[in-house]
This record gives structure tokens, sequence and C-alpha cells, in this order.
């Protein structure tokens, strides 16, 4: 335990270790360097198109071409690794999502690029149906619309594997099915991927601030016209809680988690907090679309600076214990490091 008396004023002035740049960067307590962050991107089909995605500015969905020259940057910035999200054909999508185990689709044919041309950087992929299902939610649905916990985990293996074969180094199960950690974790093994790593979505909540990643993969509009529930609170966490993250995490781990994922980031500092002290594992922070937003946009009315307001929320993610923090200005942030 840290012992926080400091003495009494005058002998003792708190001021003498702000008063000067060099004095502050020598006692400074926490930092953010390019391989704290991870880049997540989002995939199209085609060649050179880059299409801007409403509601995520400065924010693109990319050929696979572009993606690889993205990934380029990246390493070259010292990024250890890149998310990959795809933005499939809406004629592609179905009711149980068949495309996201299928070995020819965006997902697995971007993995084999990235890892035959930048083969230094790490590639982690989703692992949940909602940019490939017509009704947009991550899993296989009853007839009510409700999703069903078994039956998906069988898909979200098939997913795993597949992109396990097309080269991905982590996959990250998003979908808050329960039990799906382990059932991955032997079928990755089963098949001989036992150094795939599973960073796992751990305590994730249903919340507002995914709004403009459902834009960018399309998922929005689905879930608008899907006959079940239209948001995602009947396998995403409540936001009232916080010992439930707690039991999401410790049965992650459980099954065979190798990183575990708070998300969304900036209003949830103190789940990660409170993970980052039960948790002998690397906690990443999502700072999720909604958030990047927010600063975006305030940053364009001229609300503050967006370089500085950027920095500081990702230091905040520091502070409460996250070894790693997933956001969209990783690039550009790095670049200023
Ligand atoms: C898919 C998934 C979502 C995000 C990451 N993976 C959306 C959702 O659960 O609806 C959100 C990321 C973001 O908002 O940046 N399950």
């Amino acid at each position: 335990m840290k012992n926080f008396s400091a003495g009494s004023f005058p002998t003792t002035r708190l001021r003498r270790l702000r008063k000067s740049a060099w004095m502050r960067e020598m006692v400074a307590q926490n930092s953010v360097k390019a391989s704290d962050l991870i880049l997540p991107l989002f995939v199209i089909e085609g060649k050179k198109i880059e299409e801007k995605i409403e509601h995520l500015p400065d924010a693109s969905r990319l050929s696979i071409d572009l993606i690889v020259k993205k990934a380029k940057e990246a390493r070259d910035l010292g990024i250890p690794a890149i998310m990959l999200f795809p933005a499939i054909d809406q004629s592609l999508k179905t009711l149980e999502g068949e495309e996201a185990w299928n070995e020819k689709n965006l997902i697995c044919r971007t993995i084999r690029e990235i890892k035959k041309n930048v083969p230094e950087i790490g590639v982690i992929c989703d692992v949940a149906l909602d940019p490939y299902t017509s009704h947009g939610h991550d899993g296989i649905v009853d007839d009510n619309g409700y999703v069903i916990n078994d039956t998906t985990i069988a898909a979200l293996c098939k997913q795993a594997l597949a992109q396990a074969e097309a080269g991905c180094d982590i996959v990250a199960p998003s979908d808050m099915m329960d039990g799906r950690v382990a059932v991955i974790r032997d079928a990755l093994d089963d098949a001989g991927f036992v150094d795939v790593a599973i960073m796992s979505y751990s305590a994730k909540y249903a919340s507002s601030f995914y709004g403009p990643f459902r834009h960018a993969v399309g998922s929005a509009s689905n879930l608008k016209k899907s006959q079940g529930t239209q948001d995602k609170k009947t396998y995403q966490m409540d936001f009232r809680n916080t010992d439930e993250a707690m039991r999401e995490i410790a049965l992650d781990v459980e099954e065979g988690a190798d990183l575990i994922i708070v998300k969304p980031g900036m209003p949830y500092l103190d789940v990660i907090s409170q993970a980052a002290q039960n948790f002998a594992i690397p906690i990443i922070a999502y700072q999720v679309s909604g958030e990047y937003a927010m600063l975006k946009h305030a940053a364009a009315k001229g609300v503050f600076d967006f370089d500085a307001a950027f920095l500081e929320s990702l230091m905040a993610f520091k502070r409460a214990g996250a070894t790693s923090i997933i956001s969209y200005g990783a690039l550009e942030i790095a670049k200023k490091l």
C-alpha cells in the first residue's frame, strides 16, 4: 500500500514538481506509446476504394489494397496490431450469416494479403455474426428474433477457424454469448491452432456509443428492420452493473481467454480500473466509435484542440490500468507521439 501522507504547507509545496516542462516529464507516472495502440480498420470489396463513413469523421472503409497500405503505415509507426471489420454487400447477408465462415470471404482474403505483405503486424479479427446477418444481430435468432446461445457459439467456432486458417493471430469474440471462449479454444486446439490467441470482449455493454460502427458495417439499418429486439440488451451487458462485468471476466479467464476487452472505454473507466485490480491478464480498453466521433465533432466545433483532448482521453485508459487501447485515432496520434 502506498502512503499518501504529504506533510504540510509551507514545507510541502506540490507545485515544485509542476514548475517546468522537464520536471513534469521527469515525474510523469503514465505515458502513451505507439506500442500501446491497436488500430481498427473497416474493409470493403474493390480496388483503390476509400469510402467515408457517415458519423465516424476521418475514418473510412478501405479496399484490401489500401488496408495493406494502412497496415504498413501502422507497422512503421510502431503500432503492434490492427483489428479488422468487414462491410460486406447486403446481398451476402443471410438469416444465419453463413458468409462468416466462408474461407474466401472478405475478411479471410484481407488477412492473407496482410500476412503476405506486412507479416510484422499482428492481425486481430472480430468473431460475431452481425456484419453477416440480414437482421444485424451477433448470432442466430429463433422465430421471435431471440439470439440462440448454443447454436450461435457453434457458428462462431466455424468463423474463428476460417479466420485462423487464413492466418489471423488473435480472434476476438465480441458476441457476448455464454461459453463461447471455451468452445472456440477447443475448436482452435483441435484444429492445431494452439498459438492463435483469444482476445475476448468480456465486459461488453449494450451501449449507444456503437452507433457509428453499426453504420460502418451496415448492421444499423438491418437491426432496425429485425423482427425481434432492435437493441442487443438480451446478450450485451446492462450498463447499471459492475459486479456482472467481473463475473464475465472471471469466466472468460477460466475458459482460456488470453486477453480481455472492456468496452466502451471512456464512460467505463471504473470497470477498466476494477478489472485491472482484480485480474492479472492484459486488459484492453476499446475507445469505441461513438466516443471517437464525439471528440472529433467537438473539436470541429472549436470546443477544444483534437490532439490535446485525444491524448488526454488515451492517458485516462492508462491511468485506469489498461494495457492497450483500441482506437480509431491510433494512426493519427502515433504520428505525433
Ligand atoms: C460487433 C461489434 C460491435 C463493435 C465491435 N464489434 C458493435 C456491436 O456490438 O453492435 C463496436 C465497436 C465500436 O463502436 O467502435 N459485435
